[in-house]
């Protein structure tokens, strides 16, 4: 993430620390992307409905780019490309559609619902999903920008440092690829988590005054990825998950430990079985910690009567998660913060 544009982000806005108090309607979601929590805001008080707030919420992100690590000129990959990742999830009907790998196509989140709409399928990836997208409508375009081109020649000109290799052949550490897998084992002392802070993504919760609930996600994925790396926002369960009658989460961070976790799920269920939103998001964060101490990432929880809470992971540079709330209480968006554990 750039540091400096957050930092002024959150100094343009009035932080706000209190617990969660319920009331609906309620958007929550990751990060200070204070304008697509208003967009999605807005939509409810128009009478969209959850989903349709999810999906613009998430959708101004997309266009917006917001920090860089959601939409169309980010985090390019290895080749330089732009490749998006999405999800929507209709916690009523427990209908989820996502997109992995998308190329070629802005509106990641809208695609996504398509998906679930208009097929019988969950999750569709790669040049597929980009052939899908366009036979619903949506316009093929290059996601390339004069920002991502800079970046990646930087990184090309800096020997792809850094980059996702290991045990490969030549040393990931100090040569680009092409790699082979490396035979003798060598001690790799390279920090595999926390070496970049560019893995960022609007996850998105949002519940009527019904209890109807729904929950999004969409980001651009890691800056300099393998091709073909899909990371924790379209897997469900991952990157978000909604029930409507229990509550619903979204995480963010280093997705591809965090997946491994289904850390959206186990808060989910954790609120389920009676537990406070803030202790849901906290137990999700710890049970990642017990095997990646070191690794970057937060979660946002809000239960069936709007309460929520939120828990990141304390590492070095990391010691605060930002994130949005919008409900009865205030005509804007509320920017909220949580000490990291
Ligand atoms: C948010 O929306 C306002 C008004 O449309 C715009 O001026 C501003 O640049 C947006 N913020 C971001 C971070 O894109
Ligand atoms: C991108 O770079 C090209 C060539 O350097 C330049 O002509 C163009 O104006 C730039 N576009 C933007 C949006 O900065
Ligand atoms: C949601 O969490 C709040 C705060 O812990 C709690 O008071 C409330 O009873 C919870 N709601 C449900 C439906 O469990």
């Amino acid at each position: 993430m750039d540091k400096m544009a957050l930092l002024l982000l959150i100094s343009s806005l009035t932080v706000v620390f209190t617990l969660g108090h319920g009331s609906l309607p309620l958007v929550i979601n990751t990060w200070p992307f204070k304008n697509a929590t208003a967009a999605a805001w807005s939509t409810l008080q128009s009478g969209g409905s959850v989903l349709d707030a999810v999906e613009r919420g998430c959708a101004r992100c997309e266009m917006e780019q917001c920090d860089g690590s959601v939409g169309y000129g980010g985090s390019p990959d290895e080749t330089g490309e732009t490749t998006l990742d999405a999800m929507i999830i209709n916690g009523d009907t427990m209908e989820v559609g996502a997109v992995a790998d998308l190329r070629r196509i802005k509106n990641a989140i809208s695609v996504a619902r398509a998906v679930m709409e208009h097929t019988e399928h969950t999750l569709l990836v790669g040049e597929s999903a980009s052939v899908f997208a366009e036979n619903m409508g949506f316009i093929a375009e290059d996601l390339t920008t004069n920002n991502s081109i800079q970046i990646f020649s930087q990184w090309l000109k800096g020997n792809c440092q850094p980059n996702y290799h290991k045990k490969v052949f030549p040393d990931p550490s100090k040569s680009c690829g092409p790699y082979k897998p490396r035979a003798a084992p060598r001690r790799n002392k390279r920090a595999h988590h926390g070496m970049m802070r560019s893995h960022d993504t609007i996850g998105m919760i949002a519940l009527d005054e019904e209890g109807h609930l729904a929950a999004g996600t969409s980001t651009n994925g890691m800056t300099h990825k393998v091709p073909g790396r899909v990371g924790d926002s379209p897997i469900i369960g991952a990157g978000a998950y909604a029930d409507s009658s229990a509550g619903g989460a979204a995480a963010t961070g280093d997705g591809d430990v965090m997946m491994r976790f289904l850390p959206s799920y186990l808060a989910v269920e954790l609120m389920r079985a009676g537990a406070d939103p803030s202790a849901a998001c906290k137990t999700a964060i710890s049970r990642i910690k017990r095997h990646y101490s070191e690794f970057f990432g937060a979660i946002i929880c809000a239960n069936t009567t709007g309460h929520y809470g939120a828990a990141c992971n304390k590492i070095t540079g990391f010691s605060q998660f930002h994130y949005m709330v919008s409900n009865s209480e205030s005509d804007t968006p509320l920017l909220k913060s949580v000490d990291c554990f």
